[in-house]
């Protein structure tokens, strides 16, 4: 059984390591997390699951690393400027801050309950600065709300550079800004965040055919993590509500504790993001309605093999990585009676195990080595020496656990989603063997140290 409240995952994740209010020390600043020793792990395997199915595995699409900061003129043309705008209201009494779509009653007050409330006004989501020493017009720049703007102005780049020709896409993971004017639901909502996105650059009539097949691709990586269909709706997105630069969007929204929404974003962006930032927009024959007069001096333009100059229509999967983390660590989340033999003799504490059940690949820890005795040098430099061993193997990160007894490291590695334990005991000494405990069932079974790399490498290989 998944989590069935949030707070189950939240006292996990601080309880363990996963995740820390950023600038805790000073009162924490809202919408703001820290990734610790385990969060960052499973980011990081999560991030190259995304890269390895997106760009590795594919042949017709290469990967990016921009900037985060941008020039005015490029959220001008991209239309960020003017319409990436949240309606906002305050509370003449309390003076709290609310988002007017998200409210059940608009006419009132969510934090104390009065009827004196503004009337709503258009709030700009993105981060402004100043950039360089010169306080003036030409220096406002701005934290990108999406990865996708620095995609679209590099694509005459990674067209040149690879000598591609639509269909064929870039993808690009990091960081994003976005000022919410309410971050809430844990990580779910936040003002940074990372985004994992893909732009495929098709032949415009063939955009329809890739939107769907993108749609299906994205939903085998989902269950490929552990996130099945059957928790996930698909919302062809109302025309009223789309995006300004969709023709049509799929909204994968995955059943949250605090109730479905959206963990990914599959767009049709047809030729509105290119064309914005060419030159001689009135030349290009597009489809989109456009910002004109743009400072752009390139056309992104790609080639007919008759040498036509053409806009590329634009298929964009966009999920958020926090959004992803959670949902996969919600579908890992389990508790479950634990039998009376398991460790040590029950307390009232250990009759319930919490376990996250994570796919292996994305497990923080792959495995953990655990000396029966931390009080024995013979014991402790044999699970030294059998933790660089594994360490060698390149599967991740493998932990030498010396904190608490067998029956503790078990438990604290269920909760934290490590698949093997390894320990080290008297008998190791004797005749070289070890015991593997294994997450999900418990079972346990003894093993040669000699056998252990190729045994670790088969369960990683055939376990993702
Ligand atoms: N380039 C397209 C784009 O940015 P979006 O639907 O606004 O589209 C894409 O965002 C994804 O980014 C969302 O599906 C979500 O997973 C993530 N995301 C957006 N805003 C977020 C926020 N404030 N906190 C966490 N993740 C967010």
């Amino acid at each position: 059984m998944p989590a069935t409240d949030m707070s189950q995952l939240v006292s996990l994740c601080q309880r363990r390591g996963f995740i820390f209010q950023s600038a805790e020390i000073y009162g924490g600043m809202k919408g703001l997390y820290d990734f610790g020793p385990l969060g960052v792990e499973l980011k990081n395997n999560i991030k190259a699951s995304w890269w390895r199915s997106m760009v590795h595995e594919r042949d017709d699409v290469e990967g990016l690393d921009s900037a985060i900061i941008g020039p005015a003129v490029t959220f001008k043309q991209s239309g960020h400027a003017d319409t990436f705008n949240d309606p906002l209201t305050e509370c003449k009494k309390c003076k709290a801050r609310m988002r007017t779509d998200k409210m059940a009653d608009p006419t009132v007050c969510e934090s104390c309950g009065s009827k004196e409330l503004m009337a709503p006004r258009a709030f700009n989501m993105m981060f402004k600065m100043q950039y360089g020493p010169t306080e003036d017009s030409s220096s406002v720049a701005y934290l990108r709300p999406e990865t996708a703007q620095h995609i679209f102005m590099n694509f005459k780049n990674v067209l040149d550079t690879t000598n591609r020709r639509p269909p064929f896409g870039i993808a690009q993971i990091g960081k994003a800004y976005r000022n919410e004017i309410i971050a809430r639901n844990f990580i779910f909502r936040v003002r940074e965040f990372e985004q994992m996105e893909l732009e495929f650059f098709v032949v415009p009539g063939e955009d329809e055919k890739w939107h769907e097949y993108w749609l299906e691709e994205r939903l085998k990586w989902w269950e490929s993590i552990g996130v099945p269909r059957s928790k996930i709706k698909i919302n062809d997105v109302p025309k009223a509500d789309l995006a300004h630069y969709s023709k049509r969007t799929f909204d994968l929204e995955y059943e949250y504790p605090h109730g479905h929404d959206e963990v990914e974003g599959i767009a049709n962006r047809t030729d509105y993001d290119l064309g914005n930032h060419s030159k001689n927009q009135s030349e290009l024959n597009l489809t989109a309605k456009v910002h004109p007069n743009t400072a752009s001096n390139t056309k992104l333009t790609a080639q007919t093999l008759e040498g036509k100059h053409y806009v590329p229509f634009v298929i964009e999967p966009s999920a958020g990585v926090e959004r992803c983390m959670l949902a996969v660590m919600n579908e890992a989340y389990h508790e479950e009676p634990l039998p009376a033999k398991e460790g040590q003799a029950p307390d009232a504490q250990s009759e319930t195990r919490i376990v996250l059940k994570l796919k292996p690949f994305l497990a923080p820890i792959k495995a953990a080595v655990i000396p029966l005795a931390r009080n024995k040098p013979e014991l402790m430099a044999l699970a030294t020496q059998t933790k660089a061993t594994l360490q060698k193997l390149g599967l991740g990160r493998i932990l030498l656990e010396t904190s608490g007894n067998v029956g503790k490291a078990y438990r604290k590695h269920d909760e934290v989603g490590t698949p093997l334990c390894v320990t080290v005991d008297f008998q190791s000494l004797e005749d070289g063997t070890v015991t593997i405990r294994h997450r999900d069932t418990m079972q346990q079974e003894r093993l040669s140290l000699a056998e252990l790399p190729a045994y670790l490498q088969g369960f990683y290989r055939v376990g993702g």
